[in-house]
């Protein structure tokens, strides 16, 4: 294997107040740096500013998988070796898609390390399934079959840029100034489409106003996403490696020794919002469908409190159906991501009833539908979405939450219209697929070494 230079000791470098050298975490969703802010006493994550997802079919043949394995992980260590593992240097995650597990490696080695969902108290399916179109999403959506998907995210995006160009595209040998060796990977994948987007505070609404999007003026100063309330609490995101295959005993078979630990289940998505539709409610309504029809806060409060106390489970679901004819968004799905008593995991740890296993890693976008897209031409007309990334320990609890999400039996039994139901009529998604994403010490062609 061709040695990576030494990485750079940023902290010698520079000094500036806030850099400092981290340790990797063991996953690859756990994300170094990421700060804290106070929202009028309320704890939100600020993640990276700028993101960008570039998709790809993997494009030799299965015979050289091994050397391409070699390369891809020289690659990502020289890329982190110049740009620093945080928000003002460079994150990346790499997943796999359902077709690089079937197509590039033996069925028996995927076989035996893939986690298997438990399903009825089982092993049963392997705990990556095809994505599917769930009741409500329009029937031209398309569920993708991609091998491989890369997410960067940066507080700038120019890194994000410059490392999309030094990895995809062939001649670029600078990363930051610096001349880098091993980083172009183009010759290894055929990419398929590229994303990009953005979140943060009042960053959606500079975007949506400087690109002439119908609604931007309603969005809340200082909203960090489109729809204007917070979600990346610090209470409404999972926390550790609570996502992960084998952290929580029932979700899959997976255990702390398993190939695949420190892996989850993450699903993608391109999500169409329909902004002036959202904003013609009023904000009480807004925070009803966002939340629950049981909250008070006023318009000026972006981020209400999704503290313990705040939880509510699938009876506070069924009686906001029944007595107020809304349910909320998160209040939809809680029942299936927050745990319902006390809990251990795999890890020792001790986990409150009500605490959240899901994550959520999505971010705005005013593309229609890519930036690029291998398939079909783009439209220049910039249209407000989402694309959503989610982690949970399996591909079936998310497909589960998702249902959920839809709610076509709860709105039924109680007769709620479609705008009462969380928020998805404002919504179309455009693209689904699953992927997993390996622990950060397989990032790399996961399997291939076996
Ligand atoms: C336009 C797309 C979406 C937006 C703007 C959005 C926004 C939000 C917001 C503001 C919250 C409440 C804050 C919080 O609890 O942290 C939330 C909660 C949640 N969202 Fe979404 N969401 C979107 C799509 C989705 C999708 C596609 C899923 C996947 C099933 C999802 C799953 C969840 C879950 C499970 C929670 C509850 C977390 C908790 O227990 O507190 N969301 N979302």
């Amino acid at each position: 294997m061709k040695a990576v230079r030494a990485p750079i000791n940023w902290v010698e470098v520079v000094d500036y107040a806030k850099r400092y050298n981290v340790q990797p975490p063991k996953t690859q969703y756990e994300l170094p740096g990421v700060t804290l802010e106070d929202h009028n006493g309320v704890p939100v994550a600020v993640p990276p500013a700028w993101h960008a997802v570039v998709t790809a079919k993997v494009a030799f043949t299965p015979a050289t998988l091994r050397s391409a394995q070699r390369r891809l992980a020289r690659a990502l260590a020289e890329v982190e070796s110049i740009f620093p593992l945080q928000p003002n240097g460079l994150l990346t995650q790499i997943a796999y898609g359902l077709s690089y597990f079937e197509h590039y490696l033996p069925r028996d080695v995927v076989g035996q390390h893939m986690p298997k969902a438990i399903e009825d108290g089982q092993p049963a399916r392997w705990a990556i399934i095809d994505a599917i179109r769930f009741p409500k999403d329009p029937e031209n959506i398309i569920l993708e079959q991609n091998d491989v998907c890369f997410h960067f995210k940066s507080d700038y995006q120019d890194n994000i840029s410059a490392v999309i160009r030094a990895l995809f595209y062939p001649g670029e040998k600078f990363l930051n100034g610096i001349p880098v060796e091993s980083v172009n990977v183009a010759d290894l994948f055929r990419v398929t489409s590229i994303r990009r987007g953005f979140l943060g505070k009042n960053l959606p609404k500079i975007m949506a106003t400087r690109h002439r999007i119908p609604g931007a003026d309603r969005i809340p100063d200082g909203a960090m996403l489109f729809m204007g309330f917070t979600s990346s609490h610090v209470h409404g995101l999972a926390q550790g490696n609570l996502p992960s295959f084998e952290t929580l005993a029932g979700c899959t078979d997976a255990t702390p020794s398993s190939y695949f630990a420190g892996g989850t289940a993450m699903h993608l998505s391109h999500i169409l919002v329909d902004l002036e539709r959202w904003y013609r409610l009023d904000p009480g309504e807004r925070l009803h469908r966002m939340f629950n029809p049981r909250r008070r806060e006023g318009p000026e409060v972006l981020s209400p409190s999704q503290a313990p106390d705040t939880v509510t489970f699938k009876d506070e679901l069924e009686q906001d159906a029944r007595s107020y004819n809304v349910v909320g968004h998160n209040a939809q799905m809680r029942h299936l991501i927050r745990l319902e008593k006390d809990t251990t995991t795999a890890y020792g740890e001790r986990l409150a009833r009500g605490t959240v296993i899901f994550l959520r890693q999505d971010f705005d976008t005013i593309e229609n539908p890519f930036e690029y897209w291998s398939d079909r031409p783009v439209s220049s007309v910039p249209r407000p979405g989402v694309h959503f990334v989610g982690m949970a320990p399996s591909a079936q609890l998310f497909e589960r939450v998702r249902r959920e999400m839809d709610s076509v039996e709860l709105q039924q039994r109680y007769g709620l219209t479609d705008e009462n139901v969380g928020f998805t009529k404002f919504l179309v998604t455009t693209h689904r697929q699953n992927f997993l994403l390996p622990p950060r010490a397989h990032r790399s062609f996961p399997l291939a070494e076996l």
